[in-house]
């Protein structure tokens, strides 16, 4: 196979940045804490707006979201747009145990690194100008950073809807993960993707990924090429773009130049640690990765799927996001029904109307080799789920001979048996001996499409591990909903992974693990609300239902 450089240069940081049984991934030794990067970042000298509390007053169920039943689409202004946020990217509590306290958001990250950022673009709303904000989840607030042209931005927001960004300050993740730290970096950014458009669901809007722009265009739009604003502070790595509004539309660069060209930009980003280690394997395998830009690809639409099994809870979906966690230990006992199981499995096959797949639209390229535990009626063994139909035979040819492939489950979930087993101790050691991989109901790899998509375009190396991310967001919240948690496993040894599977190249590779089963809480922290002191700001709307 004739490589670019670009893709051979990916192709080495993922074979580097591999965990195996006797090297770890070159990492940073130990943890520098003087030097632990602050979670929070902020524009310095940016006008400020303090954001409303509003998301208990949603009355859409979680069920309805979920079913792709959508309520009727909220009016867009200031406390909308504040809800989207409280529901995705918002604190969801604080933490706190010997002194020391942390904040959860609604959206997970490895090790609690955050090292996403987020931003809305919008036109003048009610109780929001016109402009780029950067949202600071620790306060619930938007900055200003750029006041462009009102006026010729007008028309470029079709029938409704803003542009929720993302960036990545890869440092945050380098600081603790070292080389691997890049690959974290871009399952948060599908973990956010996903949590963005459950909430956007949640307000009636759709939420669909812009695909033509290109990291120098998001870099531009919010002005992350700023590099005056950004000196002697961590930069910000542009990742992806979401339209969210009430009706899905396509937001063109062209269509905003005309109102950046005479911008007002404001702020200067704080330094988020006093030193820095380099790691040049993830500055290089970020270069090879720099999505250029390109025509709006013709995607088709996700197929209609009947809705997953309904869930039992009625519960509504701001208190379901909000109370998403990561299990941090597993009773070892609990049991899920097949039924619960096969619901949270086809929730995970993408479906027309229904978030978060338009958020990142394209061919499924990720399947899930499941280690099934503890699950009524289903035998304890390894399982595999094709989310896509034609992957099926690439599928079978890379694992090899000697599988059944048993077709397993109801009629119309792509689910096959491999091997009848117990697998306990081999889910655990693959996921770098964590219990939480054999003490749960089960725990999965999530095994990509990979040679072939990232020697083509090496950026989509980024858009693989995104697409994990959205998924390990729906297994979450569909295991709450199903009343057990979930938690998303970074750590794993790659190379382990696929000899277990009989994967013997690159055809085919383990991004990402999850597992699933019922939670043991460590009763020594104790939960601060989210936004417990802070000063109720009014709503615009007359009687707030709160
Ligand atoms: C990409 C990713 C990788 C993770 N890897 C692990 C892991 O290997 N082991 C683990 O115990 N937790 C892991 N977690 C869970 C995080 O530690 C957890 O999301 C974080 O502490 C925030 O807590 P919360 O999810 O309850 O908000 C991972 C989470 C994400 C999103």
């Amino acid at each position: 196979m004739n490589l670019s450089p670009e893709a051979e240069a990916v192709f080495r940081y993922h074979e580097r940045s591999k965990h195996r049984l006797d090297r770890y991934a070159p990492g940073p030794g130990h943890l520098d804490w003087a030097n632990q990067p602050d979670p929070f970042r902020g524009f310095e000298g940016s006008a400020r707006i303090a954001l409303p509390l509003l998301a208990d007053g949603l009355a859409t169920r979680f069920a309805e979201v979920r079913e792709g039943a959508l309520p009727k689409a909220s009016s867009l202004d200031r406390d909308s747009v504040a809800t989207l946020l409280e529901l995705s990217l918002g604190l969801s509590a604080w933490k706190s145990f010997r002194g020391s306290t942390w904040a959860l958001r609604c959206n997970p990250s490895s090790g609690n690194l955050h090292p996403t950022e987020g931003y809305v673009v919008c036109p003048e709303l009610p109780g929001l100008p016109a402009g780029v904000w950067h949202y600071v989840s620790r306060d619930h607030a938007l900055e200003r950073r750029c006041e462009p042209d009102a006026e010729a931005w007008e028309g470029a927001f079709p029938g409704g809807g803003i542009i929720v960004g993302f960036s990545s300050i890869h440092w945050r993740e380098a600081w603790k993960y070292g080389m691997r730290a890049f690959r974290y970096c871009q399952h948060d950014v599908g973990h956010a993707t996903a949590a963005v458009a459950y909430a956007a669901a949640a307000l009636g809007w759709h939420a669909r990924g812009l695909q033509g722009w290109g990291d120098a265009d998001i870099a531009r739009l919010l002005g992350l090429d700023r590099s005056g604003d950004f000196s002697g502070a961590e930069e910000e790595a542009p990742d992806l773009l979401m339209w969210v509004g009430r009706k899905p539309a396509e937001v063109t660069p062209a269509g905003l130049a005309q109102g950046l060209e005479h911008a007002d930009w404001r702020g200067r980003a704080n330094r988020l640690s006093q030193v820095h280690r380099e790691w040049s394997d993830i500055d290089r395998v970020h270069a090879a990765t720099k999505k250029p830009s390109m025509p709006p690809r013709d995607t088709p639409d996700p197929p209609q799927r009947p809705a997953p099994k309904a869930i039992p809870a009625d519960v509504s979906a701001a208190s379901l996001i909000r109370r998403r966690r990561s299990a941090v230990d597993f009773d070892g006992v609990t049991r899920i029904g097949s039924g619960a199981f096969f619901a949270m499995l086809s929730a995970l096959l993408p479906r027309a109307d229904a978030p978060p797949w338009a958020a990142l639209p394209g061919t499924p390229r990720v399947h899930c080799a499941l280690f099934v535990h503890r699950v009524d009626d289903l035998a304890p063994g390894l399982y595999l789920l094709v989310r896509q139909d034609p992957a099926l035979p690439r599928l079978k040819q890379a694992l090899g001979p000697g599988w059944p492939w048993s077709k397993a489950g109801p009629d119309g979930l792509p689910l096959y048996l491999l091997l009848e087993q117990d697998l306990r101790d081999h889910a655990r050691l693959v996921s770098c001996h964590q219990d939480i991989a054999a003490d749960s109901c089960f725990s999965l790899g999530f095994i990509a499409e990979f040679e072939d998509i990232v020697a083509g375009e090496p950026w989509r190396y980024r858009e693989l591990f995104w697409e994990t991310g959205l998924l390990g967001q729906v297994l979450y919240l569909e295991a709450e909903a199903a009343g057990v948690r979930g938690t998303g496993i970074g750590c794993f040894f790659d190379d382990e992974v696929h000899a277990l599977l009989g994967l013997r190249d690159r055809r085919f590779q383990s991004l990402y693990h999850f597992t699933v089963g019922g939670p043991v809480d460590d009763p020594r922290l104790s939960t601060l609300p989210p936004y417990g002191d802070r000063e109720p700001v009014p709503s615009l709307r007359k009687n707030p239902a709160r």
